[in-house]
């Protein structure tokens, strides 16, 4: 069959990548794609967002699957334009995208499933929810924008100082637009985060193996949030007994919820979580893979993914043979432009993608990257996803900075502690003894 993956990230190269390699495939297109995707795959020059010649192009060019990569199109009904033309893609439609595209509709659905996640209120006008903080203790709270803020409309507050000037921020002086309209309140939550994705086609659901990703811009957690320095799989945070756990007690219901309120869920379940001292906690859903969380599930990944995908888009997930994965941890490092997250300048040419790629288990997923007279060159903030197996973590992350050494541009720079977390856990543990 003929696949077609819609972004430009390094998500969709390394869903291109892997879905290549599956010898039910034929030719894999990649909309807009980068200049890695141009390598692994066939770019082809169509925006994201112009669902219609992406539609006439699925139609010439006989692509039985489409595989969305951002949420921004699904929450923009691209599913459903597919459907409506009777064309194979996987992807939750608009209503459903509404899990990660309303934090109102996500808790409200949480809520109902009585799936664990952080207590809540929800406030449609920024009076009643001043009057919410005053009246109640003031303790660390977080006050998050309903709507899709590009990452940046969560709100982690000290104090009720802080939580009343978030209130002004997104319902009053509406930073964030129209996603301001409404807004949730909830408790703070303590703990390690993780990610949990899962492929569901809305009545079976596959849990794939545990993942962390880097949010903060720099070393230790510090700095502006970023969509994310880098990455690794699995989470020693999440035990094997822990992700059946969260399989059962919130995958599951969530799953379930959906169908009983009449918006089945196809498409990946990715649950943003908190693991606190009680329990893994529902921080959000996003309704896609993550990015960059997709590079080491990919690396990862033995089975065939363009079966499953398929086996989703038709409802026989049931059928499916359980995941195989390397048992091999795998780290991704994000290697951005000089000044991400905030302005930077485009265009510099990269060296060392080669030597790069000559390191053994290593693989460059491309991100911000273009093609300009013949040579690859910066085109974003985020540029490469540098991404190794090891036989330990440790390994794997001396083998990801060992081939982001190989890469050079004016500028470059990328966190020198990606997956530490993980090791300093694993040696606590004394897992990590002697391997
Ligand atoms: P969200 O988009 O809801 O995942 O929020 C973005 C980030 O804000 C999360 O990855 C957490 O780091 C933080 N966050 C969100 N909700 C909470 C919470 N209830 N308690 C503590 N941190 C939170
Ligand atoms: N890595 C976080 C995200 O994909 O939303």
């Amino acid at each position: 069959m003929n696949v077609l993956v819609i972004g430009s990230g390094g998500r969709e190269h390394a869903l291109a990548w892997k879905l290549k390699q599956s010898s039910l495939v034929d030719r894999v297109f990649v909309a807009p794609g980068n200049a890695g995707t141009a390598e692994d795959a066939e770019n082809v020059p169509i925006p994201e967002t112009d669902f219609a010649q992406l539609i006439k192009f699925v139609k010439e060019n006989g692509v039985d699957l489409t595989v969305v990569g951002p949420e921004a199109l699904l929450a923009a009904g691209i599913v459903d334009a597919f459907r409506k033309e009777k064309l194979r893609i996987f992807g939750p439609n608009r209503e459903a995208a509404q899990l990660e595209s309303s934090k109102v509709f996500c808790k409200q659905l949480l809520r109902s499933g009585n799936v664990p996640t952080a207590e809540f209120q929800v406030f449609s006008d920024p009076e009643s929810a001043r009057r919410y903080l005053v009246d109640r203790e003031d303790v660390p709270i977080v006050v998050k924008a309903d709507g899709l803020a590009a990452g940046k409309g969560v709100i982690v507050c000290k104090n009720r100082e802080e939580a009343l000037e978030a209130v002004e921020r997104i319902a009053v002086r509406k930073v964030f637009g129209a996603a301001g309209n409404r807004l949730v309140i909830e408790e703070m939550l303590h703990g390690e985060e993780a990610s949990v994705l899962a492929i569901t086609d809305g009545k079976t659901i596959v849990t794939l193996q545990p993942a962390q990703d880097h949010k903060p811009a720099y070393d230790g957690d510090t700095g502006p949030n970023t969509g994310g320095m880098g990455a690794y799989s699995p989470a020693p945070v999440v035990t094997d007994e822990m992700l059946h756990w969260i399989e059962a007690n919130v995958l599951v219901p969530t799953v379930h919820a959906m169908k009983k309120n009449g918006c089945p869920f196809q498409g990946v379940l990715y649950a943003g979580l908190m693991i606190t001292p009680l329990g893994p906690r529902v921080l959000e859903y996003n309704v896609r893979f993550g990015d960059p969380e997709c590079q080491p599930l990919m690396m990862r990944l033995k089975s065939d993914l363009a079966a499953i995908l398929d086996a989703a888009v038709d409802g026989r997930l049931d059928r499916i043979e359980s995941l195989e994965w390397d048992p091999r941890p795998a780290v991704c490092v994000v290697v951005a432009s000089e000044g991400y997250p905030g302005e930077y300048k485009k265009g510099f040419p990269i060296h060392g993608l080669e030597e790069a790629a000559k390191i053994p288990d290593v693989k460059v997923f491309h991100a911000g990257t273009t093609i300009r007279d013949g040579q690859v060159v910066t085109s974003g903030g985020r540029v490469l996803g540098v991404t190794a197996l090891g036989d330990n973590i440790a390994r794997a992350k001396y083998q990801a900075y060992a081939a982001v050494k190989c890469i050079s541009w004016p500028g470059k720079w990328c966190r020198k502690d990606i997956a530490d977390k993980a090791i300093n856990r694993l040696t606590q543990s004394g897992a990590n003894r002697n391997s």
